[in-house]
């Protein structure tokens, strides 16, 4: 039976984020090593499609909860692509751990339509799949910037402002960021409401941190155009002073920042919505980046990844 693959990947965001809602520059970066697979087998047999998934399975209008925004996701597709409505079973394996800041939902929803539209023998450009995409990501997190579904759907690292057209940007430095997960979720809808919450009552102490993260974007760009290492650890720890203060760090995450910092990192924040969620930290080489891992580990964090500065583009 003929059975279509769809696959997208991991992100995370080097820095700029919740300031990114607000119109301000991040840097997002695609995490090749970390997939997530969609397969999308006929099912004649059946009346509607069927999904396997670590979140769910069972028949799509049976999916509620946090699985509401691939249902309204894929039922948009089928109805889009499929004049018949043959049923279909999709199957969703995914290396990503769910809320933790890494895009596991934009890349589910990214995996999905490319699978569905390699299915039905379609052709699908940038703009249709992030489009498709805001439409899961906006029932999942109210009111996301979309960075995460342009980053988990990218073949380059992103200079990424909200609305206009995705800019690449390359990067080509001898550093290493180690990704480490805390084990805690933190829901980035949430996060992201909260820091609406003070930009409506607390805007004269909210909008100078987020146009100050902004700042810090800004100049992370140029570290990278030239090569300076050391300045761009000082900024992501200037981004996650910021990122503090706007309230969507958390004790544990600080916990793990102070453990890297003690270990050698050139500079370390939380990545994505926080609350939660994983850690970036900045190594010159890779045995700093090995032993920053492990002590991360020795320290809590459930699991780590190596990620070079380089080797961030796929063709
Ligand atoms: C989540 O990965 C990044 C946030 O800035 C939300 C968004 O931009 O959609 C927290």
């Amino acid at each position: 039976m003929q059975t279509s693959v769809g696959n997208s990947h991991a992100k995370i965001i080097l820095i700029g984020e919740h300031a990114v809602v607000y119109g301000q520059p991040a840097i997002a970066l695609p995490i090749f090593a970390v997939q997530t697979t969609v397969r999308v087998t006929a099912q004649p047999t059946l009346s509607e499609p069927l999904i396997n998934s670590p979140y769910y399975s069972g028949l799509l209008s049976q999916a509620i909860g946090q699985m509401q925004g691939i249902r309204r996701l894929i039922e948009q597709l089928w109805q889009q692509l499929d004049d018949q409505q043959t049923a279909f079973e999709l199957t969703i394996e995914s290396e990503l751990p769910a809320e933790r800041g890494m895009g596991s939902s934009a890349a589910t929803a990214i995996a999905i339509i490319r699978a569905l539209f390699t299915f039905y023998h379609q052709e699908l450009n940038q703009r249709d799949l992030l489009k498709l995409a805001a439409l899961s990501e906006n029932m999942i997190h109210g009111n996301p910037s979309g960075i995460d579904a342009a980053t988990t759907g990218a073949t380059t690292p992103l200079w990424f402002v909200k609305g206009q057209p995705l800019q690449p940007l390359p990067i080509d430095l001898q550093g290493y960021l180690v990704i480490a997960d805390s084990g805690q979720k933190g829901q980035t809808g949430p996060a992201v409401k909260s820091v609406q919450n003070q930009m409506m009552s607390n805007p004269e102490r909210t909008q100078p941190l987020i146009t100050h993260i902004g700042e810090l974007s800004q100049a992370v760009a140029t570290n990278i155009a030239q090569n300076q290492l050391t300045a761009l650890g000082q900024n992501l720890s200037l981004a996650q002073d910021d990122l503090r203060a706007l309230g969507v760090s958390n004790s544990r995450i600080d916990a793990l920042i102070e453990t890297a910092n003690q270990a050698g990192s050139l500079g370390t924040k939380l990545t994505g919505g926080g609350r939660g969620g994983c850690i970036i930290a900045l190594a010159k080489t890779q045995t700093n980046a090995e032993q920053l891992a492990q002590r991360l580990r020795q320290a809590g964090a459930i699991k780590t990844w190596i990620q070079p500065l380089h080797a961030l583009h796929t063709n």
